[in-house]
């Protein structure tokens, strides 16, 4: 059989076939709309109120702060349109790293374009970490939101949100806070007392969850003006008949991570060490991030002297899949602006890769992924000298 060793869960997971069980028995059976006063209405409603009540189980929240969405990208743009909608009078300037997806950055830009706000971008350090004082000291007396991820999906710095939280509140207790975290729920811990934050994005596809699905929450109390009107469901900030087999996929989904958290999570850190360890190995090879205290599923590594791009065809031609950074830049030929602005000089940051380990991986396919990634770093620089 051919070799297809997945690298690439940042940008998208297995389905779980637990899952994929749920989210067909709803399509073929539970397929009444949570809004109908009957019985196969009432079914429906009874799903989604479970899956509500696994995520609010994994955040610590309670259930009726749990909003379903359409994926990360809109819960990303319920918490930065919903908080500017709702603060008019206090401003409309809002603060985010410069290490956020295009889910956020692409909003704020849109925004500031049609002069529906204004926003300051707080560069992070060499390792992709953003000081909580630099946060602090961007805030404006017209801030209303602060947006901070807690994973970085191409390097897997883990940002002190806590520690930020705790510094804009104390600066300005109105601000509200909100952090992405789709690329965290799962693999770092997620509660939102600990975060301290007011709003939290998630995506069910980054966790062995169907795709077109996600949520955010909402903490009781954040004022927030929805972006879909019509029916009124979900309490009227998300409107649109629900998802119902993704909603119940994404509950399972979390359920199985949640269960699995402790033992998933460190065979992925035993996982990513072993290939850190082989990658540091390949001459001029160049770890980006802080791979100790990183997410435990990513690592981006450079190599220069060669296209990250060619590298990424190359392993593809031997069955081995990764990316060059975000799944949505990746495809087309775009530096990433995380890499620029951690500081990583052109050339290494051209040969950049993203591997991104998911729990099925095993140390045998790590070494043989080292393996092809030295020859082929190898084969590529030479082809480039000549
Ligand atoms: C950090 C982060 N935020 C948001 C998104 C968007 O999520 P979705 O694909 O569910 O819209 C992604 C997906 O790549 C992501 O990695």
């Amino acid at each position: 059989m051919a070799r297809s060793i997945y690298l690439d869960n940042a940008a998208t997971t297995p389905v779980a076939g637990e899952v994929a069980v749920v989210v067909q028995e709803a399509m073929l059976g539970t397929f009444g709309n949570p809004s109908s006063p009957h019985t196969m209405g009432l079914e429906a409603e009874r799903l989604v109120g479970e899956a509500r009540e696994i995520l609010a189980r994994a955040l610590g929240s309670k259930n009726h702060e749990v909003y379903f969405t359409s994926g990360g990208t809109e819960a990303d743009n319920l918490a930065i349109r919903g908080v500017l909608a709702a603060q008019v009078r206090k401003g409309r300037h809002v603060v985010a790293s410069a290490v956020e997806h295009a889910a956020v950055l692409e909003t704020l830009r849109h925004l500031a374009r049609m002069e529906l706000c204004e926003y300051t971008l707080v560069p992070p350090d060499g390792k992709g970490i953003v000081a909580p004082e630099a946060v602090a000291r961007a805030l404006r007396a017209d801030t209303v939101l602060v947006s901070v991820m807690l994973v970085n999906n191409e390097v897997g710095t883990v940002q002190p949100i806590p520690e930020i939280v705790r510094r804009v509140k104390e600066q300005d207790p109105r601000v509200v806070c909100h952090t992405d975290a789709v690329q965290a729920l799962g693999n770092v811990p997620c509660r939102v007392e600990e975060l301290g934050v007011d709003l939290l994005s998630m995506s069910g596809h980054k966790l062995g969850g169907p795709k077109g699905v996600g949520s955010l929450f909402c903490r009781e109390g954040t004022r927030l003006i929805s972006q879909i009107t019509g029916g009124g469901q979900e309490e009227g900030l998300r409107s649109g008949t629900e998802n119902v087999p993704g909603i119940a996929g994404f509950g399972r989904a979390v359920a199985l991570a949640m269960e699995n958290m402790e033992a998933r999570t460190a065979k992925l850190r035993q996982l990513q060490r072993h290939l850190l360890s082989r990658l540091e190995t390949i001459p001029d090879s160049h770890i980006h991030g802080d791979p100790l205290s990183n997410a435990p599923h990513i690592i981006n590594v450079g190599f220069p002297g060669v296209r990250g791009e060619v590298l990424v065809h190359a392993l593809a031609s031997e069955g081995v899949y990764v990316s060059t950074g975000s799944a949505c830049s990746s495809k087309k030929a775009i530096h990433s602006h995380v890499l620029e602005t951690m500081g990583v000089p052109r050339a290494v940051l051209e040969g950049s890769i993203r591997i991104s380990l998911g729990a099925d991986n095993t140390l045998e396919e790590m070494n043989i992924v080292a393996e092809l990634i030295g020859q082929a770093v190898m084969e590529l620089r030479r082809y480039q000298r000549q």
